[in-house]
């Protein structure tokens, strides 16, 4: 029976594991995998990681050097994974889809408490304090949203703001054709709508795409909305424009320096990260700890692709959700002759 470490384990990923991962012998860590915790694998065949795991060339090689063959995400983002060190030593495989509802609806989440500041709501009746000063909101019908990046999440994200009767304006580079919305350049996008939701990949081209300059053509108070990753928002520049009121406030399911802190417990501990603490401080921002994902849906999926791609690997088989540097996206690319013949990127 071939041996898997699974890293940065949590109890809800437990119950869906035991399930699909039988014909493994799984041993859970509840470690972060990176360079350090790598020889952690040393003597398995394969390795389970999650977002927040900080796969660099270093924790490639000590991995390979431990004799592990394949890491399989049970996430869609691969942004933490170094391609060029694994290639043609360990592959990469990852779950594509498990739940764009999952994400789309906990973006809409945020949205509708941030408006609505159902936060603050639910904070003052627990202490039986039933003023509604401070509490008004605006009506969703009629305003624009810009949603950055018609994906599998953004599509779904559009539907929804549909329902609510918004003007949707979207932006992506490769605008889907089977699409009923608005595409838009990202310059109009940002300019004309009163909320912007992010769901594009963090890339080099979007690293911190929201920044002091983009935020300045944007509506004085419009309200961010980020379910993609931390680093397409400069935070500190956000920081800044939520304090002196040029945006009405951000809901956010991710943050730049989150593998530090999210999926774990720092409620006894000062934390150090200024940013952090001063945006989750302010009344006008949501921060959740990124459970877009986080429904029993979505960690189905996610334990059973994962199995899948596992017995893909291990049975010499075509690997369906492999990405390499090559051809990013999973999708094959123009230099992947070799997976194109083998099914395989080498
Ligand atoms: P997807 O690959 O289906 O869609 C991404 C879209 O972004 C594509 O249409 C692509 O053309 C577009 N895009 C690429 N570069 C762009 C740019 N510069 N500007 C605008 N659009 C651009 O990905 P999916 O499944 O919709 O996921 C989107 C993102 O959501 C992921 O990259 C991941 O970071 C994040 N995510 C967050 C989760 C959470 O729990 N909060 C869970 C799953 C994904």
């Amino acid at each position: 029976m071939k041996k898997i470490a699974f890293f940065d384990t949590k109890p809800y990923d437990l119950s869906f594991f035991e399930k699909f991962g039988k014909g493994y012998k799984i041993k859970y860590f509840d470690n972060k995998l990176n360079a350090d915790t790598a020889a952690l694998a040393k003597g398995y065949d394969g390795v389970i990681a999650f977002v927040n795991d900080d796969i660099s060339a270093a924790a490639v090689d000590k991995l390979y050097e431990g004799g592990v063959r394949v890491i399989a995400l049970r996430s869609a983002g691969y942004n933490n994974v170094d391609f060029r060190a694994a290639y043609e030593k360990i592959s990469v495989v990852r779950v594509p889809a498990y739940s764009p509802y999952a994400v789309a609806e906990h973006a809409a989440a945020l949205l509708l408490t941030l408006n609505r500041k159902i936060h603050k709501a639910y904070n003052r009746t627990r202490d039986f304090d039933f003023r509604l000063s401070g509490l008004v909101g605006f009506d969703l019908r009629g305003k624009t949203i810009g949603v950055i990046g018609t994906g599998k999440i953004g599509r779904c994200f559009v539907d929804i703001c549909k329902g609510f009767s918004m003007k949707v304006l979207a932006y992506d580079p490769y605008p889907a054709k089977d699409m009923d919305v608005e595409y838009t350049d990202l310059d109009t996008l940002l300019s004309e709508s009163h909320i912007i939701s992010l769901h594009c990949p963090l890339t080099e081209s979007t690293r911190h795409m929201i920044n002091a300059d983009t935020i300045k053509t944007m509506r004085t108070g419009a309200l961010v909305i980020n379910t993609s990753r931390g680093q397409l928002i400069d935070s500190e520049q956000l920081l800044a424009a939520l304090k002196s009121g040029k945006l009405g406030g951000a809901g956010l399911d991710v943050y730049e320096e989150e593998s530090e802190f999210f999926f774990e417990d720092f409620s006894q501990t000062i934390v150090k990260d200024d940013i952090l603490s001063l945006l989750v401080s302010l009344p006008n921002v949501i921060l959740t700890s990124h459970q877009g994902f986080l429904t029993g849906e979505a960690l189905e999926n996610i334990a059973k692709t994962t199995i899948e791609n596992l017995n893909e690997f291990f049975s010499d088989k075509k690997l369906t959700n492999e990405i390499c540097y090559q051809c990013k996206t999973g999708d094959i690319g123009p230099n992947c002759e070799k997976r194109k013949a083998t099914g395989r990127c080498f």
